[in-house]
């Protein structure tokens, strides 16, 4: 049976977040044991995803790797992280606010994702923001690098009432407004990753791991986002299909929607044995 996401989200602590080891022999060993461990408990985790992406990836992204970048989904915590993130890599007429953060993030923050690193030595623009690891070690701090922020929508693609969030002070709020429970659609509104840290794989990494994750807990039927042209090939690179020009006005306009439809849930996973 698909596992419930918010149930991955809980189980997705920090702790237990993939230790990507420097060199590739501890890699090795690591991928070793969790074969063997995989032997006994069939059950997929981030965790399995990420190491497995590792070693589909070692070798071509070591800048990447100096980083040791772990996926997570995100909650309220998170929530001036993004906000920073968002200011460095948006001009202001395209960026996620504050306040639809703080929506996104408090009714449906189990769908968005994060990719983040414990190193702490260097300016991450983001690590002020940043909370401890864990409370044994408060300067080790998990620092955001990368995020994908979504919601759900009844509609096939994105639409600006998607887009928009209600008034946290409407009493009545319009229910065409934000995220949908039951929608089968996902929407992403931001792909973002810090712009010291572009062009080392990290948006590629983050959107394969948010794609499998959907997939494999069966939450929807397609995932869909707005693009502008220039992006759109590296979309195409992950399976999204051109729906042509979007009505969204959102930022000005110029937009593209881009679908790609998911593979029915509830399938046998790779290691045999149903989720
Ligand atoms: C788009 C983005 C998330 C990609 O993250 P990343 O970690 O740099 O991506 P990867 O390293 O995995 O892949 C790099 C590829 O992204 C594509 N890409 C990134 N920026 C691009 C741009 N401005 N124009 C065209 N292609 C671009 C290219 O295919 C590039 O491959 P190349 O290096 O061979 O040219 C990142 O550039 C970003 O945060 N941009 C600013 C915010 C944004 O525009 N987000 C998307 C709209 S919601």
């Amino acid at each position: 049976m698909p596992r419930d996401l918010k149930a991955v989200a809980k189980e997705d602590g920090l702790q237990g977040a993939p230790q990507l080891t420097k060199s590739p022999e501890a890699v090795e060993g690591q991928l070793r044991n969790m074969d063997e461990d995989r032997s006994t408990a069939m059950d997929a985790t981030d965790e399995d995803d990420a190491v497995e992406r590792y070693r589909a990836e070692a070798g071509s992204t070591s800048k990447r790797d100096e980083l040791h970048p772990y996926t997570q989904s995100l909650s309220p915590k998170d929530v001036e992280s993004c906000t920073r993130l968002e200011e460095e890599a948006f001009p202001p007429h395209e960026r996620c606010t504050r306040e639809k953060f703080q929506y996104r993030l408090k009714h449906c923050g189990e769908l968005s994702l994060g990719i983040f690193t414990s190193h702490s030595e260097n300016q991450i623009p983001t690590a002020e923001a940043a909370a401890p690891v864990y409370s044994g070690a408060p300067d080790r701090k998990a620092v955001l690098i990368g995020h994908i922020i979504a919601t759900k929508t009844t509609n096939p693609t994105v639409t600006d009432k998607d887009m928009a969030v209600p008034s946290p002070d409407d009493s009545k709020p319009d229910p065409s407004i934000g995220h949908k429970e039951e929608g089968r659609t996902i929407c992403i509104h931001s792909l973002a990753v810090l712009p010291e840290y572009q062009k080392r794989g990290l948006g590629t990494t983050l959107m394969k791991a948010f794609l499998q994750r959907t997939e494999s807990h069966d939450i929807a039927d397609r995932v869909a986002l707005i693009a502008h042209e220039h992006l759109m090939p590296y979309y195409e690179s992950f399976g999204f299909v051109s729906k042509g020009e979007s009505e969204c006005k959102f930022g000005g306009g110029g937009w593209y929607d881009m679908v790609k439809d998911l593979e029915p849930g509830d399938k046998p996973s790779q290691y045999g044995g149903a989720e």
